[in-house]
């Protein structure tokens, strides 16, 4: 049951992956400057945020590139924890977007009253997505029997730790920040809504045709093909052709072709037990 230690590490109640953080590292983000034209995206993993770093670059930068621009979305929008490429985060230009799997109480001490875009995703598309992700990243461990890797998630001994603690953590302490939640479900029903709420959160005013341009851009299918943003060069994982296939399939409903019926409801009786008194709908289809 215990996570092996050649891959994660727990710190202060939290597991990270042992390539690319360290306890000094995270130590040290509790004093990290924010700028006040900062916005974060925060996120349990894989509920969606290589998306909303997608779109927040489409909202922020498609204005001022002419669409053959050559830059990463992991090099525009950084990992907060995570500085894969040896960034200096104090150099980059504002506003600044940082993307982090961070609980509330490991974030800077000045997020504060900043701008954090927090989205989830219902668990069992979660827990399967996560599940096939540990086959493609060599940073995490994979475990080959979805039952085990399904006891992990629920323990929370995966990195990120506890979906229901990071989730409960953020929607508690939503009066700390200047937060904006988003499920991943409410963006693959109505992209173009979504992308409005956020232009407003932001105050950022885009044209019908910019508009039209980011939806287009982030749907899942066009996204996949644009390199800049389909993380195929992500660090650390299992090469297939030498290319990651982090974009997998992008769907609301998936965890039916992996969960069983008893699988399924034992999800439901953990949820019940510690997430009832939560303002959260899932949708477990669309
Ligand atoms: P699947 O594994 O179910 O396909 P994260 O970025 O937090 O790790 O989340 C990854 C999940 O978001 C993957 O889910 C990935 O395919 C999905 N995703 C990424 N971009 C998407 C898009 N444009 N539309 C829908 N899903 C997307």
């Amino acid at each position: 049951m215990e996570p092996s230690k050649e891959y994660l590490f727990n710190h202060k109640g939290f597991y990270f992956v042992t390539q690319g953080a360290t306890p000094e590292n995270i130590d040290a983000l509790e004093t990290f400057e924010i700028r006040d034209s900062d916005i974060f995206i925060a996120t349990f993993p894989k509920s969606g945020t290589v998306w909303m770093q997608n779109i927040l670059n489409l909202i922020l930068h498609e204005g001022h590139r002419n669409g053959t621009e050559d830059v990463e979305n992991m090099d525009r929008i950084p990992w907060l924890e995570y500085n894969f490429r040896n960034m200096d985060y104090a150099a980059l230009p504002s506003p600044r977007v940082f993307a982090t799997h961070l609980p509330y109480y490991l974030t800077p001490r000045d997020l504060r009253n900043k701008r954090v875009i927090y989205v989830t995703r219902n668990p069992k598309d979660v827990v399967v997505s996560y599940y096939h992700f540990t086959k493609i990243m060599s940073s995490l461990e994979e475990v080959s029997d979805f039952s085990l890797f399904l006891e992990r998630f629920l323990a929370g001994k995966v990195m990120g730790s506890s979906w229901m603690d990071h989730v409960t953590g953020w929607y508690s302490h939503a009066q700390d920040f200047n937060i904006l939640f988003l499920t991943y479900e409410e963006m693959k029903k109505d992209l173009r809504s979504a992308v409005l709420k956020i232009c407003n959160f932001l105050g950022k005013q885009l044209s019908e045709e910019e508009v039209e341009s980011v939806v287009r851009q982030a749907m899942f299918e066009n996204m996949r093909k644009d390199p800049r943003a389909n993380y195929e060069k992500m660090p650390g994982h299992r090469e297939e052709d030498g290319k990651c296939l982090f974009l997998r399939k992008g769907t609301v409903g998936d965890w039916k072709n992996l969960m069983t019926v008893a699988q399924s409801e034992r999800v439901d009786e953990v949820l019940k037990k510690k997430m009832e008194s939560l303002p959260i709908k899932f949708i477990w289809d669309i």
